[in-house]
C-alpha cells in the first residue's frame, strides 16, 4: 500500500496521463488535487488516443475509483461534456467517479473575465487558457465561491448566485463593456448540468482517508507542473493553483504524514505553452525539429508549444521543492534524430553564476543556461521496452540526466502508448 503524488516537474505536458494511466494497473484509486480543465492529459492503449481534462488518468481502467478532489475548479459544462463523452465511447463511470463536495465551481463570469482579462494585458498577457481558471480560484480565496455542495441545496445555490451577480455584472460591463447573461439563465445552467453529476457528489475527503487507512494504493494526480505553480513557479506567468506536491495535502484532504512517496514526471527536453520566461528556449531549427517530432500542440487549446532543451536546473528545483523520490522520464525517442544534445546545467546572469532558480521574474528572464552537450544516437528507440536495448549514447544521456537531477530514473518512456516504456526499478 502506499499513497503516492505524481507531478508535473517542468512547465505541464510532461506526460503525466500517460504515466498515471500505466501506474494506474497497481493502484485503486487515483484523485486529482487542483486545476480544472486547463489541463490535458492525453492517454493511448489499444490504438486509440483519448484526452481528458477534468477526470482523472484511471477511468479508462474498469475497475479503479477516480476522485476529482476539492482542491479542483469545476466547469459543469465541461464536466458534463467529458462525462458524455465517455459514456459515447462507452466506458462506464457510475459507481466509479466520485466529486467533492467542497470543490468551488467555475461560474460563466470567471470564463467572460479570463479572456477578457487576457485582451486588456498586453505585453503583461499569460497565455492562459481562457478557461476561467484563475478568475474562479481569485473567488474561491476572496470567500465568494460556489461549491458543489451548493448543488445539493437549490436555494444555496440560487443565493450565492444572487449575491454575486450585481458585481460582476458591473465589472465586466464597466470594465470590459461586456454584458453578463441574465441570472436566471445562469442559474438555469447551473441546474441544468446539476443533474448529470449531482449523484457523485460525496465527502471525497474521508473517503479517501477510509482508503488509506484500509492500506489501498491511492495515486494523486498534478495537473500542470512545477513551474506553473502559484507560489513556486515563474509568477506570474503561472496558473492559479499548488500544483506541486503540497497541493495534494489540501487538494484532497490528506494528511501529509500519510503522503509516502512523489514521483516526478519530466520530458527529456523542455516546452511550455502560454508566456513568461524559459531560460532554454531554441527559436532555431533544433526548436522546430522538437516540436515536429513530439508533436508538441497543446492538449487543451491546441496552441505550438515553445520548445528547448532539457533544463536542469528547472529539473533539479522540481526534485527539491516535491521531494521526488523517482523520476519518470518520457519522450526520449523524441531526440532520436538529433546530432547533439543539450542539458542546461546553471544559469549565468551579466557573467556571475546564479544558485538556483531566481525568485525575480527580469533576473530569470536575462538568465543566460550554461551547457553540457551530450552526442545524439540517431537511431530509433521508438517503442523499446528493455534499457539494455536502447543505443549507448541513449543510456549516456538518461544516466547523465539522472546525474544532474540527482535521483533515480526507474521508467523511460519511448513512445506515447502504454506499453512502450522502460522499467528498470520499483516506482510505487
Ligand atoms: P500531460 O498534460 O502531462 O498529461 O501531457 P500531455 O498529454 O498534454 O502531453 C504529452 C504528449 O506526449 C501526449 O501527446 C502524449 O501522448 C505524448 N507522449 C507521452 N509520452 C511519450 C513518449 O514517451 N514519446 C512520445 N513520442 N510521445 C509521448
Ligand atoms: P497539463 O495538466 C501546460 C498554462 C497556460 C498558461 C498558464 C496559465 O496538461 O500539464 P491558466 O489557464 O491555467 O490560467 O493558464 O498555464 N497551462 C498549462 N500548460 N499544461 C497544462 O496542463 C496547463 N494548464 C495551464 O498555457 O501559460
Ligand atoms: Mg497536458
Amino acid at each position: 500500500m502506499s499513497v503516492c503524488v505524481v507531478v508535473g516537474m517542468q512547465w505541464g505536458d510532461e506526460g503525466k496521463g500517460k504515466i498515471i494511466d500505466l501506474l494506474t494497473e497497481k493502484a485503486d484509486v487515483v484523485a486529482r488535487y487542483q486545476g480544472g480543465h486547463n489541463a490535458g492529459h492525453t492517454i493511448i492503449f489499444d490504438g486509440n488516443k483519448y484526452i481528458l481534462h477534468l477526470i482523472p488518468s484511471a477511468i479508462f481502467r474498469p475497475d479503479k475509483i477516480c476522485v476529482i478532489g476539492n482542491g479542483v475548479v469545476i466547469d459543469p459544462a465541461a464536466l458534463s461534456e467529458e462525462m458524455q463523452m465517455l459514456k459515447d465511447l462507452g466506458f462506464d463511470y457510475e459507481g466509479r467517479l466520485l466529486i467533492s463536495d467542497r470543490a468551488n465551481i467555475i461560474l460563466p463570469y470567471h470564463r467572460i473575465s479570463a479572456l477578457q482579462k487576457e485582451g486588456a494585458s498586453g505585453s503583461r498577457k499569460i497565455g492562459t487558457t481562457g478557461r476561467g481558471i484563475g478568475p474562479a480560484y481569485s473567488d474561491k480565496i476572496a470567500r465568494v465561491g460556489l461549491r458543489t455542495c451548493d448543488f445539493l441545496d437549490e436555494s444555496r445555490l440560487q443565493e450565492t448566485l444572487r449575491s454575486n451577480y450585481e458585481e460582476k455584472k458591473k465589472i465586466l460591463k464597466n470594465l470590459y463593456g461586456e454584458n453578463l447573461p441574465e441570472l436566471g439563465e445562469i442559474v438555469d445552467q447551473m441546474l441544468s448540468h446539476r443533474d448529470r453529476f449531482v449523484k457523485f457528489i460525496v465527502n471525497t475527503q474521508s473517503f479517501l482517508r477510509d482508503r488509506i487507512a484500509e492500506g489501498k494504493t491511492i495515486l494523486c494526480e498534478g495537473a500542470q507542473g512545477t513551474m506553473l505553480d502559484i507560489d513556486h513557479g515563474t509568477y506570474p506567468f503561472v496558473t492559479s493553483s499548488n500544483s506541486t506536491a503540497g497541493g495534494a495535502c489540501t487538494g484532497l484532504g490528506i494528511p501529509p504524514a500519510r503522503i509516502d512517496r512523489t514521483l516526478g514526471v519530466i520530458k527529456a527536453y523542455t516546452t511550455r505553452v502560454g508566456e513568461g520566461p524559459f531560460p532554454t528556449e531554441l527559436h532555431d531549427d533544433y526548436g522546430e525539429q522538437l516540436r515536429n517530432d513530439g508533436d508538441e500542440f497543446g492538449s487543451t487549446t491546441g496552441r505550438p508549444r515553445r520548445c528547448g532543451w532539457f533544463d536542469a536546473v528547472v529539473g533539479k528545483y522540481a526534485v527539491e521543492l516535491n521531494g521526488i523520490d523517482a523520476v519518470a522520464l518520457t519522450k526520449i525517442d523524441v531526440l532520436d534524430q538529433l546530432d547533439t544534445i543539450r542539458v542546461c546545467t546553471g544559469y549565468r546572469h551579466h557573467g556571475k553564476v546564479v544558485d538556483g532558480l531566481p525568485a525575480s521574474l527580469p533576473v530569470l528572464e536575462q538568465c543566460e543556461p550554461v551547457y553540457t552537450e551530450y552526442p545524439g544516437w540517431q537511431q530509433s528507440t521508438s517503442g523499446i521496452r528493455c534499457f539494455d536495448e536502447l543505443p549507448d549514447n541513449a543510456k549516456r544521456y538518461i544516466d547523465g540526466l539522472q546525474d544532474h537531477l540527482g535521483v533515480e530514473i526507474p521508467l523511460i518512456s519511448t513512445g506515447p502508448g502504454r506499453e512502450e516504456t522502460i522499467l528498470r526499478g520499483e516506482l510505487l
